[in-house]
């Protein structure tokens, strides 16, 4: 079987992080044949970084790229990305497969920039993706053929979960809650931090222990055949001191908190996507 030939355009984090994933899912046996990765990047000195540390092809030109690969991920913010499907369009084929990993832009928006290519996913990663741990969720435009979604989804499993997502409207939850979710994650990481400080604890004893705790907590729950609450109902014992914390975040509406963040978030994102496709409605 031959090799699956992957043109990145764009070389920055994102694609570098699935670069990465790639290398280290080929000893898993995930891809059958190690994919050929091109990428396309302005930057001299990123394509020379690239070429140095995964030896894979690469070329300033986003047209040059894209010749005879089975899949091309553009992998530029959101801005960028009208005016290059404008320069893929000509050369682009009916059976290439494009991946867009740029938030809030829809499959409608890029097909339409596209001059009506058929083949598109969509894909929400989260920034988690660059330690392998990341969480993408995958939408597909009605026309993939089976292949196609299997490289797809191949491809963004090389750097963490894929769940697909049916109605491409929720892709902007998807957004609010898995690729906003580190920044919520980090912020919960430094009030536990700075509380622990106030009550006396050195900084880095408690940046250590903040760290663990929640690392420690994400494994269990991930690795326990409990779900989240029961995990925490089983550390709360009447009268103790958890009790009195979980009383007080209770008292503080953490749940309600949770959720104006994730529905501020998803407004955002329905926002940004009406902005990209130009729609004032
Ligand atoms: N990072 C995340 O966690 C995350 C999560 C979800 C989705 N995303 C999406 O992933 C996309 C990329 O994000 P990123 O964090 O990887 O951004 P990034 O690090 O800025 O990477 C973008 C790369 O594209 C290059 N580029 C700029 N113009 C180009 C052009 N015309 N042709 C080809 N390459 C060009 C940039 O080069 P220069 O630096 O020289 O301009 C840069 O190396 C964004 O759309 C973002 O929404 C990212």
């Amino acid at each position: 079987m031959q090799a699956t030939r992957i043109a990145f355009i764009g070389g920055g984090n994102m694609a570098t992080a699935i670069i990465e994933g790639l290398r280290h899912s080929q000893g898993s046996g995930a891809h059958a044949e190690p994919p050929i990765v091109v990428v396309a990047d302005p930057t001299a000195a990123r394509r020379e970084l690239l070429t140095n540390v995964y030896a894979v092809e690469v070329t300033e030109d986003n047209s040059v790229a894209i010749v005879g690969a089975d899949v091309i991920v553009l992998a530029v913010k959101p801005g960028q990305v009208q005016a290059i499907c404008a320069q893929l369009r000509p050369t682009l084929a009916p059976d290439q497969l494009v991946v867009s990993v740029a938030a809030g832009v829809g499959t409608a928006v890029l097909q339409d920039w596209l001059g009506g290519h058929a083949a598109i996913v969509r894909a929400m990663p989260n920034t988690p993706a660059m330690v392998g741990c990341g969480a993408t969720g995958l939408y597909a435009s009605p026309a993939l053929t089976p292949t196609q979604r299997g490289q797809a989804e191949s491809l963004l499993r090389a750097v963490g979960l894929v769940e697909w997502i049916e109605q491409e409207a929720d892709m902007d939850a998807v957004t609010a809650l898995s690729g906003s979710g580190p920044a919520y994650v980090f912020l919960v990481m430094e009030a536990m931090q700075s509380a622990a400080e106030a009550l006396g604890l050195p900084a880095e004893t408690a940046r250590l222990l903040t760290l663990e705790t929640v690392y420690g907590a994400a494994r269990l729950a991930m690795t326990a055949d409990e779900s989240p609450a029961q995990l925490r109902a089983r550390v709360t014992s009447p009268h103790g001191t958890t009790e009195r914390g979980i009383a007080a975040l209770g008292a503080a509406d953490l749940r309600g908190a949770f959720l104006q963040a994730l529905t501020a978030a998803h407004a955002r994102s329905q926002e940004l996507g009406r902005e990209l496709s130009g729609s004032t409605c």
